[in-house]
């Protein structure tokens, strides 16, 4: 007896030693993933081609998808992209309907009827159940306006070893596809946890009360048996007739919690709210792709959907020039830029930016240029950096080539800037309200670091304007001749000072009085837009960031700032 325990054990120790060397050798796991398309003809190609990109076997994937009621051309691009790459995944089950174009009871393609309701939820549970029909080991439930940049995020999603699982997904503002509460009646609730998972304050995964969009599944697990998309399903539901409410009952009915990670992200469009449509949409597509672009993600293209996309008409915003401020020897920053300008359809103009660290005080001297004997830095009590300086210079070139041309407005901009969303339409609204209220300006402020908390100003009848005060930064604002004029008129090059302080001097809204002597005509009109329209994209002492400045590599530097006083961005 003894004996036969003892080999017993032996066989067992062997065969789990066994069992972990071969599993470093087994497939991956099947996946099917299911796809709902309505109107995505202006995301699909972008949505395909992040698919297309995954890193994952594609023969152990099988693709499910469904489309109909569109008034777009989707069917004609799934058909396109699955003649050319259907036949590289496990296998394709399509259900296209070409005639449906809506429901009886549908106001608007951003309208949630009951018939649409109710559609969406039999679709989402067909496509579950064609997932445990097939022994899919996961489901992956995807929107067709997610943009998984990370080509790697199936793999990541999977090696979490959760039941139900999410990436985050990031839209352009507080948007997502996570919930952080929910009310007793099932609703949506903003709580506390929302904001820092969202902004990956910490990094992980959550608990959270409601995943959707991006939700994979493991099937191979039996509490996974029960999960529904459909309310009729469930024992006792009061909720709303919703696909992922009921889900997320079903979860918790299950006692199956759900998951954001939010180490791996990719990206969703905002909805379209009521009344909204499809040019909203297009809209809202630039907005995020100028996201994606801002945060340096790659957003890839393949190319048999190339022809699917349309680029925005070129707009030169009702200025005379932009101008972009740039390194030469910063090329990425460029890149980077253009690649966004390119999508929000601006023309831009590049200033190779002066190289402060080229620059000696024997340059300055043969320049004939002068630093004002007062200057201090007000945080690091040092003189001005030559940094400083070839930034100064690189916005001086720019107000001059106003001048020699003869412009009558242009809008300035340096390369580490990150656009609101619906940029072109806010700087379109500002410029109309200049107009209308037949203002007088100098110099508007798109983007600022505010210094003081008193009220400022507001013009009257404006909406989106108000009066600067003192502020730093220059990373973009919109200038007229006669700011141009009244700027290099003060002949700052025999008394520089740091070009974010010296806007607020000529407008007369500085603090150093003993300054001003060296600027007597300190008329400038400077307006701000107000909510602001250009952020920096990195912060002294952040990741990634890279001072041209302090070391010598930004043309520009963006002042250091305490940790509070960035919240108010
Ligand atoms: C998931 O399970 C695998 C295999 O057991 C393990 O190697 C991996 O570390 C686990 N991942 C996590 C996040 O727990
Ligand atoms: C699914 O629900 C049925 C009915 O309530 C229950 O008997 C069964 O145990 C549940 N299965 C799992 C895996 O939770
Ligand atoms: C289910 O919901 C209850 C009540 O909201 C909550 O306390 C519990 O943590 C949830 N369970 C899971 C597994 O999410
Ligand atoms: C700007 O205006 C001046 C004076 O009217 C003129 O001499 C000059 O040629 C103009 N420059 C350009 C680039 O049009
Ligand atoms: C602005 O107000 C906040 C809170 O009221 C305060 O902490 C901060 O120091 C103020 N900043 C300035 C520049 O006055
Ligand atoms: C604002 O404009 C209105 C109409 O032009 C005028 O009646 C009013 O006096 C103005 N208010 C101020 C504070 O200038
Ligand atoms: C300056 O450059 C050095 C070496 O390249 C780097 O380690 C340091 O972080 C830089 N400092 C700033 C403020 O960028």
């Amino acid at each position: 007896m003894k004996l036969i325990v003892f080999f017993v054990c032996v066989t067992l120790i062997s065969s789990t030693v066994f069992f972990e060397v071969s599993g470093e050798n087994l497939k991956k796991p099947r996946i099917l993933i299911t796809i709902l398309v309505r109107n995505k003809a202006h995301t699909l190609p972008y949505f395909l081609s992040c698919l297309e990109q995954l890193i994952y076997p594609k023969e152990r994937i099988h693709l499910w998808i469904s489309s109909d009621n569109n008034l777009d051309n989707s069917i004609q691009i799934l058909t396109l992209w699955l003649n050319n790459e259907g036949r590289k995944y496990h296998g394709v089950e399509v259900n296209f309907d070409l005639e449906s174009s809506g429901f009886e009871d549908e106001k608007g393609i951003a309208h949630w009827s009951a018939q649409r309701i109710f559609h969406v939820i039999n679709l989402r549970e067909k496509a579950l159940n064609a997932g445990r029909n097939i022994w899919a080991d996961f489901i992956w439930m995807l929107d067709a306006d997610v943009f998984l940049t990370n080509p790697h995020i199936l793999n990541e999603l999977i090696s979490k070893n959760e039941t139900i699982v999410a990436p985050l997904l990031k839209s352009n503002g507080l948007y997502s596809n996570f919930w952080a509460g929910m009310t007793d009646n099932l609703y949506y609730l903003r709580t506390e946890m929302y904001k820092p998972i969202l902004f990956r304050e910490t990094v992980g995964c959550f608990k959270v009360p409601m995943i959707h969009s991006a939700v994979l599944i493991d099937l191979r697990k039996h509490v996974s048996d029960n999960l529904t998309y459909d309310p009729k399903n469930l024992k006792q539901y009061n909720g709303p007739t919703d696909d992922i409410i009921t889900f997320a009952v079903s979860a918790n009915n299950s006692d199956l919690p759900l998951f954001i990670c939010n180490d791996i992200y990719g990206y969703i469009m905002v909805p379209l709210e009521k009344e909204e449509t499809i040019t909203e949409d297009l809209q809202k597509l630039t907005n995020i792709k100028t996201e994606i672009l801002s945060d340096n993600n790659n957003l890839p293209l393949s190319t048999h959907l190339k022809q699917f996309v349309q680029h925005p008409t070129q707009d030169k915003l009702q200025v005379d020039e932009v101008y972009m401020i740039n390194l030469f020897r910063r090329p990425e920053k460029r890149y980077r830029m253009d690649k966004i300008f390119k999508e929000l359809g601006i023309p831009v103009r590049t200033i190779n930016a002066i190289d402060g660290s080229a620059l000696t005080p024997a340059d300055l001297k043969m320049m004939r240029m002068e630093i004002m004997p007062e200057y201090v830095d007000p945080y690091h009590k040092r003189p001005m950096t030559m940094g400083e300086v070839g930034c100064f210079l690189s916005h001086y070139i720019a107000w001059n080539k106003m001048v020699e041309n003869n412009f009558t407005n242009i809008i300035v901009l340096e390369d580490d800037v990150r656009f609101e969303p619906f940029f072109i339409q806010k700087v379109n609204y500002i410029l109309k309200e200049l107009e209308d209220l037949q203002l007088e300006w100098d110099l508007i402020y798109l983007g600022r670091k505010r210094l003081t908390n008193n009220t400022e100003p507001c013009i009257n009848g404006s909406t989106y304007l108000v009066q600067a005060s003192y502020s730093y930064w220059t990373i973009g604002y919109i200038l007229s001749a006669s700011g141009a004029k009244k700027l290099i008129d003060a002949m700052p090059l025999k008394r520089l000072i740091p070009v974010d302080e010296y806007l607020p001097m000529l407008s007369d809204v500085h603090p150093r009085d003993d300054w001003k002597m060296h600027y007597p005509n300190r008329n400038l009109i400077m307006l701000s837009a107000n909510p602001l329209l250009i952020y920096p994209i990195h912060y002294i002492g952040e990741e990634g960031y890279v001072s041209d400045t302090e070391n010598s590599t930004l043309a520009c530097e963006y002042k250091a700032m305490d940790e509070s006083e960035r919240e108010d961005l």
